[in-house]
């Protein structure tokens, strides 16, 4: 039974995983709520915060699966990419509790944990495959051969996919962390109505922070009243530009390297359009897409563990090391 805490940005997250794959406890305790007036997620913050979370929530996640510190074989966190502060929360919790245990650590990188969610139930996918990896961190085009290994194949020059839609929904007046509010608003709204240029790049990276400053102006230049009126069409059109260039992308990566499946994970790849385009795909389910342990867990699975006493040094990290 391996324990997985997840903390790396502002989400307190542990669940629980048996050898077989299968989840016995995946709880979530979102702190948007907290960061929404802010516009965004305050680091010290969302720090102080995971510390308050931290121990109700791993002992919710052992409650629901009716288990007790006792019956654990390995503790699992993620040790980066994220903020540090909100990682050492983590990874120091998963250490005094590995440590008093005698149990071993493993440390789990989270852009691995975001692709292992396709590892889970009811998706169930074996590498290799293509993997279009989508958040509000990274967009990334991975050639996945391995469960442990990621080959980057591209990755976006400037904003994140997950970081444009939350951009673009700040201007549409949608609040924070907007991905889901705006592909709730694209719904009542024409796609075509305002045709928004999609970066053509060479190669397999992205390009975003154009589309973004076309909404701007977009929305520069209407009246309050107007921008009411045409809001939906707006957040319609800007969606329908930013899936167009991941799922060309994502195609085009397919092709170049002859991947017979593709796959999708990260917060992104909840977005309703998004998975239509790609519905052939190995779609993550929605609640495994943002962040969660059962990820974490799953990823912890195909890593080998770390013995007491060695990971008490463990540090973390704040940006991309796989891929
Ligand atoms: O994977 P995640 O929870 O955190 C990171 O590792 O970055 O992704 C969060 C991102 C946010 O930018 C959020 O707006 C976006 O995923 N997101 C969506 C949807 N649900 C979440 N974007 C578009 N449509 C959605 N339905
Ligand atoms: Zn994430």
């Amino acid at each position: 039974m391996i324990l997985a805490i997840e903390t790396s940005c502002d989400e307190t997250a542990a669940a629980l995983i048996d050898d077989a794959g299968r989840l016995h406890a995946n709880v979530v305790s979102s702190q948007a709520e907290l960061h929404a007036r802010f516009g965004g997620v305050v680091p010290e913050v969302a720090s102080r915060r995971h510390l308050e979370l931290i121990c109700p929530v791993v002992q919710s996640a052992l409650d629901e699966a009716k288990l007790t510190f006792d019956q654990l074989d390995r503790v699992a966190v993620t040790q980066g990419p994220g903020l540090i502060g909100a990682l050492l929360v983590g990874i120091s919790a998963a250490k005094a509790i590995a440590w008093g245990k005698g149990l071993p650590l493993v440390p789990v990188d989270h852009l691995l944990g975001h692709v292992a969610a396709l590892y889970l139930e009811p998706v169930r996918l074996e590498p290799p495959f293509l993997c279009l990896l989508t958040s509000g961190g990274h967009t990334l085009l991975l050639d996945v051969q391995e469960h442990t290994s990621l080959r980057l194949l591209g990755t976006t020059l400037d904003d994140a996919a997950g970081e444009a839609f939350d951009k673009g929904a700040r201007l549409l007046g949608l609040g924070y962390p907007g991905g889901a509010a705006l592909d709730m608003l694209a719904r009542e709204g024409d796609p075509g109505a305002y045709s928004f240029p999609v970066a053509r790049l060479d190669g397999l990276d992205f390009s975003f922070s154009g589309l973004k400053t076309a909404l701007l102006y977009a929305v520069r230049g209407l009246d309050s009243a107007e921008l009411e009126r045409r809001r939906a069409d707006l957040a319609a059109s800007y969606q329908h530009a930013i899936v167009r260039a991941l799922v060309e992308q994502t195609l085009q990566a397919a092709e170049k390297i002859g991947a017979r499946q593709i796959a999708v994970a990260g917060g992104v790849a909840a977005n309703s359009e998004l998975r239509r385009a790609l519905a052939g795909a190995a779609l993550a389910p929605v609640e495994l897409c943002t962040d969660n342990a059962a990820m974490i867990a799953s990823a912890a699975r195909y890593l080998k563990p770390l013995n007491p006493p060695g990971y008490l040094g463990l540090d973390a990290y704040a940006s991309r090391q796989l891929a």
